[in-house]
């Protein structure tokens, strides 16, 4: 070790690595999680959507063991397996349209990286449209995609090339007067018409709900309008439910409230409760234009990851899940709702299912965005045990991820927290 190092923690990169608090953890399980020092903590980000099924799920645990006992890694390049196929066919079953081809790789931004790359390749076109607010990943390309916050950017030009974005369908900060799906739309067509000329276009790149920008929900038609825009351009749909998917917003996918089907369909975090795997969803047609070999890596589609994530979707299948997360989504925002009444700071409550959050302003203004409210809320939480995050280009949201399977008595624990925390922070 090349200096003295007091504190271990220190060793584990900070602070390139954002970290929440700065507590140890030991152990988890269900909606809980257990600190180092024996704390127990309520937990309302679930690895930021990627435990859906709750900590230490027994069957998913279980599918897990039993796979590491027979193979842990089988490189896709080599070989098929079973759990790959068997996995394929149930994420082509849940993704809407007719899906057939699914490749693995090991994480979000992965997963846009390789969807890009066959919108190129099978449209033979450069440019991709993303919108602005949007998160896809840290990678260099994903970061030329993502703009929900500069710190994700800054001081990382240049950027990929051939990256255009437009303004994302934000209904509650649409300008005065203007129609959000409209307004959303008249902006797309002015990059086709200033920026790119639309038969460069490979791929127009959505997530069906902004997760790190704020958990903001466009418009059905603004998600229709896209659809129609990519057909009418050539260009492919890739919706990233990477945040979104996997049963979070009370649908297998999010995409399904809007009644539209993509071209290519990214997911990750909780297709495998916590093992790392992402899949990008597509279909033959599209594949089938790919050059053999242009995509791919060593560790996409780890075995013991392919095993979790059929044990998931059977565990969240055979328990209701998806549905648990649309009828406990409904009461927390209601709760939210209610109250909204007494506290002018909660300027909007949105959200679908499990994947909702409250946007904080400064009383009597213009929606000014009210950051400094967001963090004592999240403090207020945190001294209780619960761990809640924020989000929002302004940092002046906060969200919630319970686990899917969140049973009626930990959810009203958190809505208590979480009310007790408001009215502090609106007194002090
Ligand atoms: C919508 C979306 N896309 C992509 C990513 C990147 O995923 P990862 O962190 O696994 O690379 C995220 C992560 O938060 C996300 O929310």
């Amino acid at each position: 070790m090349s200096v003295a190092v007091q504190d271990k923690k220190q060793l584990v990169v900070p602070p390139p690595q954002g970290r929440s608090t700065g507590i140890t953890v030991d152990h988890a399980e269900g909606s809980w999680f257990y600190t180092s020092d024996g704390e127990k903590w309520l937990d309302m980000v679930m690895g930021i959507a990627v435990v859906n099924t709750g900590y230490s799920h027994p069957k998913v645990l279980a599918a897990a063991q039993a796979q590491m006992e027979k193979m842990v890694h089988a490189q896709m390049a080599l070989f098929y397996n079973q759990p790959a196929m068997d996995l394929a066919e149930k994420v082509c079953e849940i993704v809407p349209g007719n899906m057939d081809r699914v490749l693995y790789a090991n994480s979000g931004a992965e997963a846009v990286e390789n969807a890009v790359k066959l919108a190129k390749q099978a449209t033979r076109r450069p440019a991709t449209i993303a919108f602005q607010g949007a998160f896809h990943g840290r990678t260099h390309l994903t970061m030329a995609l993502t703009c929900s916050k500069t710190i994700y950017r800054g001081h990382f030009e240049p950027l990929a090339g051939g990256i255009f974005h437009s303004p994302y369908c934000y209904p509650y900060r649409t300008p005065r007067g203007e129609d959000p799906t409209d307004w959303a739309l008249s902006r797309l067509d002015f990059v086709l018409r200033s920026q790119i000329v639309p038969d460069d276009v490979a791929a127009i790149l959505v997530e069906p709900i902004q997760g790190e920008g704020g958990f903001v929900v466009p418009t059905k038609e603004f998600m229709q309008a896209l659809r129609k825009k990519a057909d009418e351009i050539g260009a492919l749909l890739i919706i990233d439910e990477i945040q979104a998917g996997m049963g979070r917003t009370g649908k297998w996918f999010c995409h399904e409230y809007c009644d539209v089907t993509a071209d290519i369909v990214t997911i990750a975090k909780g297709i495998a409760s916590g093992f790392p795997l992402s899949a990008i969803v597509s279909r033959a047609d599209i594949y089938d234009k790919h050059s053999p070999g242009s995509l791919g890596g060593t560790f996409g589609g780890n075995l013991v990851s392919l095993a979790a994530g059929i044990a998931t979707i059977d565990a969240m299948r055979d328990e209701g899940m998806v549905e648990n997360a649309a009828r406990q989504g409904e009461k927390l925002r209601a709760a939210l709702r209610d109250l909204q009444k007494d506290y002018p700071q909660m300027g909007e409550v949105r959200g679908l299912g499990l994947m909702d959050a409250v946007e904080f302003v400064v009383p009597g203004t213009n929606k000014e965005p009210n950051a400094s409210f967001a963090k004592k809320v999240i403090g207020e939480c945190v001294k209780h045990k619960m761990l809640i995050l924020g989000c929002g280009y302004y940092d002046n949201c906060v969200r919630f991820l319970p686990a899917l399977n969140i049973t009626d008595a930990d959810l009203d624990t958190a809505i208590g927290i979480f009310s007790d925390a408001v009215k502090v922070a609106a007194a002090s």
